[in-house]
């Protein structure tokens, strides 16, 4: 076991665009996101995670870089960011920026070189083949917000690849210089003094070369995820990135990698192998996914939760590190997705959440506006939507009769990114205190009960229940290190665990049901002495344990020793 910053650390996630606007034109910016440091400290937050900040046309609210080196006007100025990046570092604040290089925007030079000739010196920068003899795309690939993955050209009569949006090409990391372009930005960044990076969808970048066809999928297009997921060159690139660039600094990385098992994340994060800290898996956000992944919601059992979560946690024991998250700005909000966000059991619920992943071995991920019990919302109309995946979900399932309207509408209301997007809830004010002016995309109507200054004023709220856990953390060993050991695997309704470290022994129970259900310590749990560190009902402390009536949504944490 290594002791390093970054495992003791909690993170928390700013959407910037839905964080704060202080200069009231209804789009969060970075000086809203200084005005609230003060807050962030108070929570007790090591790291702010930056969603992109950079030049964009925002085709992919900012996950589209137009350049790499320059801050989006909507958001403010460089003199902003610098302002920001030492208010943060006063208050011993780490900011981690989002670095997006599977692709750029359309808008980059180096893409509006690269089409402009067959022969600019810029062509090789992305990704580009001939059509097939009849004219077709030269694979089957579907792109991630729909339709193929390839765009044709007019200008030079070629396709380009784009997993994502069309105006998202695909930078071609077998091109050295796009390798050298990528780390001398990342320089320039870590030479400012930011603190590390969030690697969007990093084990996409290296491709086979072979380009194949892909296996058909319902949606009629190939799925080329073989071929770009943890591709052939995937690790020599990170260990070139991290050789030139990351070895020379001390920062936190995390790399987002959909379709990543933990095995392949021991070859990520393993402590010898030089590539990233922690990788983003998506195992447990994707639970319950049918037909049409997250368009097709299922009811998904706790067992598979349970399940997920120990094989990463067993998985990264000896080597490699975890990442822990409910939630971010891709995914619904997590007490809506995991918990219960009626009246009767959003606090509680949103509390036994908060318990159950901060007190496993990984750095603890917060999603703006989870601190204080955020939920999904639910627009009548598809034109409160903004969201780019969203949209053309909408579009393509009902065009193709794949989906009704109200089908479509009801998994939109429970997986679409807007729900995470919505601005944050500040104060029973016009706009939840978001903005004085008309908000980019509505506020959740709910924002009169649930607010930062509700939150703020009430001891019992899910606030200052995080900010417990995070002090926690701080003053115990065993919650950063302690080894995990899975109780009750088949228990459909409770969620235990232990975690072990030196002399202290960790217990954690968690109700993820509406029920009263009991809980029965398992025989081999010998201790003397035990401790509740934090609970989110009132618990006689003195209360034997070995068989615990659990209320709603309870969770209790105790140290035995
Ligand atoms: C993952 C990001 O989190 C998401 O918001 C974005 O749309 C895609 N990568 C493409 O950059």
């Amino acid at each position: 076991m290594t002791k390093q910053w970054w495992k003791e650390a909690v993170v928390y996630q700013i959407y910037p665009r839905s964080f704060n606007d202080s200069n009231q034109d209804g789009i969060g910016d970075i000086k809203g996101i200084t005005e609230k440091l003060d807050y962030l400290a108070k929570l007790g937050i090591e790291v702010i995670w930056l969603s992109p900040v950079y030049e964009s046309p925002n085709d992919d609210n900012g996950y589209d870089i137009s350049n790499y080196r320059a801050i989006i006007s909507e958001f403010g100025t460089m003199k902003d960011f610098d302002e920001m990046l030492q208010e943060a570092h006063k208050r011993n604040i780490k900011i981690m920026m989002d670095l997006v290089v599977n692709h750029t925007s359309d808008e980059h030079s180096w893409f509006i070189e690269s089409r402009s000739s067959k022969d600019n010196a810029y062509r090789d920068y992305y990704i580009w083949k001939q059509p097939n003899e009849d004219g077709s795309p030269p694979t089957n690939w579907g792109a991630a917000f729909g339709g193929s993955a390839w765009q044709y050209d007019d200008n030079t009569g070629e396709y380009y690849l784009h997993l994502f949006s069309k105006k998202q090409p695909d930078l071609n990391w077998e091109n050295p210089k796009v390798r050298d372009d990528v780390y001398n930005m990342m320089t320039f960044w870590l030479d400012k003094g930011v603190d590390g990076f969030r690697m969007d969808v990093i084990n996409m970048i290296s491709k086979d070369q072979r380009f194949p066809n892909g296996e058909i999928q319902d949606t009629g297009y190939g799925d080329g995820s073989p071929y770009y997921l943890n591709g052939p060159r995937i690790h020599e690139f990170l260990q070139e990135m991290n050789q030139q660039v990351l070895s020379k600094y001390d920062t936190i990385t995390v790399g987002e990698m959909p379709g990543v098992n933990a095995e392949q994340a021991k070859l990520y994060t393993g402590e010898n192998r030089k590539e990233l800290n922690m990788v983003f898996h998506f195992e447990h956000v994707d639970i319950g996914n049918g037909k049409y992944g997250k368009w097709t919601p299922e009811h998904w059992n706790l067992t598979e939760l349970k399940t997920i979560f120990s094989r990463w946690q067993e998985g990264l024991e000896e080597d490699g590190w975890n990442s822990l998250y409910w939630s971010n700005h891709d995914q619904p909000r997590a007490i809506s997705r995991f918990a219960d966000d009626s009246e009767a059991y959003r606090v509680l619920s949103g509390k036994m959440l908060a318990t159950c992943l901060h007190m496993l071995k990984g750095t603890p991920y917060i999603y703006q506006g989870e601190e204080i019990g955020m939920t999904n919302v639910a627009f009548e109309s598809i034109d409160d939507y903004r969201d780019i995946e969203t949209l053309n979900a909408f579009r393509d399932y009902t065009e193709k009769n794949l989906l009704t309207e109200e089908e479509i509408m009801q998994a939109i209301h429970k997986r679409g990114r807007d729900n995470a997007r919505t601005p944050v809830q500040w104060s029973s004010r016009a706009n939840a205190g978001f903005t004085e002016g008309e908000p980019w995309i509505p506020v959740n109507p709910n924002y009169k009960a649930i607010n930062v200054e509700e939150a703020l004023a009430d001891p019992d709220s899910i606030f200052y229940y995080y900010q417990k856990l995070i002090a926690l953390r701080k003053r115990y060993p065993v919650i950063v290190h302690g080894k995990y050991e899975l109780l009750a695997k088949d228990d459909q309704q409770i969620y235990a665990y232990t975690r072990k470290w030196k002399e202290d022994t960790l217990l954690v129970i968690c109700n993820f049901s509406s029920d009263l259900v009991s809980f029965n310590l398992p025989n081999h749990l010998e201790f003397v002495d035990k401790t509740l560190l934090i609970a989110n009902y009132n618990v006689d402390e003195t209360e034997e344990i070995d068989s615990v009536e659990l209320k709603p949504y309870e969770a209790r944490v105790y140290n035995l020793r």
